[in-house]
């Protein structure tokens, strides 16, 4: 059985996977900013859940939280990068701190964590990275660039990543969720600064963010859970990025297929013949 770290356990995504890891039989320890939301997995697998307490923002805790997966469980073989929140506000509305905030949480964080397990992993031969990402890493919305330039910075990372750890025996996955049911579109924040100008082109996007866990058909975590669980077991090679849930694929049909239409128009553009230069008068 496995020996698992799995970030943003109080809730979600991060929750639901911890549960059934530890239901599978693998050994996990799970991370939260308050442990005490972490007490009844604990409590009802003992022998198998070792709560931590993680702000991702704390390079101290990132330490103590690797740290302590060592000691406890002798090692690192899954490394679940899932916490994560997002930032709502236009890009003129986002300040330096605010932008510094969300790639804290969304870059620095998951990197520091996956530069403190790779040398268990180089160790020992073989290792797992997931990083939870999400459709915002393959395609921008209003409103969210902030959130959107963490999630394509932590899509590029993993794919230098991947290449980086491939002959060393380490696998990395980045998932991409859909739209689950959990608290994310509850806890997104809301940038200090607001300007009218904006409210028309990124309204849709804040309620269909904040609505998005009573939409109709919207995905279960306990499917996310089941998902990350069968692409660790399965012995691959599996697709670097991993789109997860009902409407992520006919989204990223859509998002390729703009993508094609966009190349072949820049193409058409570059072969255009240079402009003649305007003779001296
Ligand atoms: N739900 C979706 O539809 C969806 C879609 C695409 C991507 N995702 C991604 O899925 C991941 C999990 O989110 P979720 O949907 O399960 O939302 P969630 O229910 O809000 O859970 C987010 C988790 O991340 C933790 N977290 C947030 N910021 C943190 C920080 N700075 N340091 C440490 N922990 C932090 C939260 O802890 P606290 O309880 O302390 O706040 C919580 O445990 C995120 O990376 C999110 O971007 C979700």
């Amino acid at each position: 059985m496995g020996r698992w770290l799995v970030t943003g356990g109080s809730s979600g995504l991060g929750r639901a996977l911890a549960a059934a890891a530890a239901e599978a039989g693998h050994r996990v320890v799970v991370t939260a900013r308050d442990t005490a939301t972490l007490e009844d997995l604990a409590a009802a697998w003992p022998d198998r859940i070792v709560p931590v307490a993680l702000e991702l923002r704390d390079p101290a805790q990132c330490q103590s939280a690797v740290r302590t997966a060592t000691d406890q469980l002798g090692g690192i073989d899954v490394l679940v990068n899932n916490a994560g929140a997002g930032l709502f506000g236009a890009v003129e509305e986002v300040s330096d701190d605010e932008v510094r905030d969300q790639l804290e949480t969304l870059v620095v964080g998951p990197w520091r964590l996956i530069r403190l397990v790779l040398p268990l992993m180089r160790a020992q031969g073989y290792g797992h990275v997931v990083n939870v990402s999400s459709l915002a890493g393959r395609v921008a919305f209003p409103g969210l660039a902030a959130y959107v330039a963490g999630k394509y910075a932590l899509e590029g990372l993993s794919q230098s990543l991947a290449a980086e750890v491939a002959s060393l025996g380490i696998r990395v996955t980045v998932v991409e969720p859909g739209g689950f049911a959990t608290r994310y579109g509850a806890s997104l924040t809301r940038s200090d600064r607001r300007l009218a100008e904006y409210t028309a082109v990124t309204s849709d996007t804040l309620a269909g963010v904040r609505g998005m866990a009573d939409a109709r058909g919207i995905g279960r975590p306990e499917d996310f859970a089941a998902l990350v669980l069968a692409l660790v077991a399965d012995p691959g090679p599996t697709p670097l990025r991993v789109p997860v849930g009902d409407n992520a694929f006919a989204i990223l049909e859509a998002v390729e297929q703009a993508s094609r239409e966009e190349l072949t128009a820049a193409r058409a553009l570059t072969r255009l013949a240079p402009p003649r230069p305007t003779p001296a008068p």
